[in-house]
């Protein structure tokens, strides 16, 4: 049975046009001029997909897609939308993908982009009914290319994914160091249609500045100094497929100002050169730091921020996700057991407590290091509270510490050892206190953050 799609939109001619196009491809199409007019129809009949202008009067498509989506949830019903949007207008696509539309088109469109765009969206649609069958098989155990994890804030990354990744929209992926935004890349990228192009990342942070848009854009032979033969740049070598802007914040400004040119033109100008070169590249790019923040104190531009931020993925701390805690580390105890071809099958109830307690600056990469490290040096079958390092107990243990004695014990006190402990204890209640924060942990214990680092390291706690 052909499947329904419902066009609304305000213009005749438009309206004709989709009309046509669509049906030519077999589609039962049905066309309305306003958002009203849709929700009526709606009711009467479901159609696989809804394509909507965004600016019409009366509702907007904005909240035509909302409504619409709030009573598709009631109903139990999956319907796709896709937003027709006019050219430059990125804050209403960001709008609109974010309230849960399946992707979005700019006018003026070629059709065969068009068609593209709702073939995919309506195999999406199938394969999601699929999906839910699936996970509810697995239950517990749900992974998504590399990553583990089957918390709530997992399953909403998951799902953030699932809806990106046969599209070229762009992506931005922000959190805290080792929460795992390379690996989300990279699953975005491997788990879509353009699994089969080239995944090209470049850490911006890693490039000397007045290199970074030679890297990016490339170069022709003469251009500057050294430039003794012509250069693809990293935006070219990942046509067809994803390049990966990790560490965007660090992007210069001149950079970013003929980034955001190539993205809205699609096409590049190597250095020196004075040719238009077409590219068709999706950006992700990540952030340990809100770049919202980077936005407001000018360092960032915000025009281009607008153009990566068209889907969040935003990664909580593991520390805030604790309920992914076990299930990781039973992942890690797996795959090293392996690497170090051990024998390791459990984990004591008391090694688990303290690792889902424990508070992770440095996330689940903190996590992974230390179960390497627990599984190599352990010998026998079981990983015990034993092989964990100190600083992991010890955050635990401080609660419970052993005070100070009021008077002098018969053998004497040793001053420098109980000076040693007490100020032990005060690091790591300071980050605790502080979540992991070391720069606030320092401030609990007005010193410096350098200072504080240092005793972090004496006593081995910094991680
Ligand atoms: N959900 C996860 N499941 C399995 N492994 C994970 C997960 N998240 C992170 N990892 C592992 O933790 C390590 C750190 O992840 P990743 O490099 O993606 O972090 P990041 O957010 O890019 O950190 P940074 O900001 O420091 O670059 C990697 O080795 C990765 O394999
Ligand atoms: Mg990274």
């Amino acid at each position: 049975m052909a499947e329904r799609i419902l066009v609304v939109d305000d213009e005749l001619s438009m309206r004709e046009f989709l009309q046509i196009l669509l049906s030519r491809e077999g589609f039962e199409v049905d066309v309305v001029s306003s958002a009203e007019q849709a929700l009526e129809q709606v009711n009467e009949a479901w159609p696989a997909l809804i394509m909507t202008d965004l600016n019409m009067s009366g509702l907007n498509g904005l909240e035509l897609l909302r409504e619409v989506k709030a009573r598709a949830a009631q109903s139990g019903r999956d319907v796709e939308v896709i937003v027709v949007t006019a050219y430059g207008s990125t804050e209403s696509a960001v709008a609109a993908m974010q309230a849960g539309a399946a992707d979005y088109v700019t006018k003026p469109f070629n059709n065969a982009e068009l068609l593209l765009v709702v073939k995919r969206a309506l195999e999406r649609q199938t394969l999601e009914v699929e999906n839910v069958r699936l996970k509810s098989q697995v239950r517990g155990q749900y992974h998504f290319g590399n990553l583990v994890g089957s918390s709530r804030a997992m399953a909403e990354v998951y799902d953030l994914i699932r809806r990106i990744k046969d599209t070229r929209i762009n992506c931005l992926i922000e959190g805290e160091s080792g929460t795992g935004k390379e690996v989300v890349a990279r699953a975005v990228h491997y788990s879509g249609v353009r699994r089969d192009g080239p995944f090209v990342a470049i850490n911006c942070g890693a490039i000397p500045e007045n290199l970074v848009e030679s890297e990016l854009f490339g170069y022709v032979r003469g251009a500057f100094t050294g430039a003794n033969r012509d250069k693809k740049g990293l935006m070219r070598a990942a046509h067809g497929g994803t390049l990966f802007l990790d560490e965007v914040v660090s992007l210069p400004l001149a950079a970013q100002v003929t980034l955001l040119r190539a993205l809205q033109e699609r096409r590049v100008t190597p250095v020196g050169s004075v040719h238009e070169v077409a590219v068709d590249v999706r950006l992700v790019a990540a952030s340990n730091v809100a770049l919202e923040d980077a936005v407001a104190d000018g360092s960032f531009r915000e025009d281009l921020y607008y153009r990566l931020n068209v889907v969040r993925i935003v990664l909580p701390p593991l520390r805030e996700r604790a309920d992914d805690i076990p299930e990781l580390v039973r992942h890690f105890v797996r795959r090293f057991s392996e690497e170090y071809s051990k024998e390791l099958s459990s984990i004591s109830p008391g090694a688990m407590d303290i690792l889902r307690g424990y508070h992770y600056p440095g996330n689940v990469r903190e996590l992974q290091n230390l179960i390497e490290r627990a599984v190599a040096l352990c010998q026998g079958v079981q990983l015990r509270e034993n092989d964990l390092p100190d600083r992991v107990r010890g955050a635990i243990g401080a609660a419970l510490a052993v005070p100070a004695p009021t008077e002098f014990p018969p053998e004497g006190l040793n001053l420098d050892a109980l000076l040693a402990a007490e100020e032990r204890r005060w690091l790591m209640r300071a980050l605790d206190e502080s979540a992991g924060n070391k720069t606030n942990a320092a401030r609990l214990l007005q010193m410096t953050f350098r200072s504080f680092r240092y005793r972090l390291a004496k006593y081995d706690l910094d991680s």
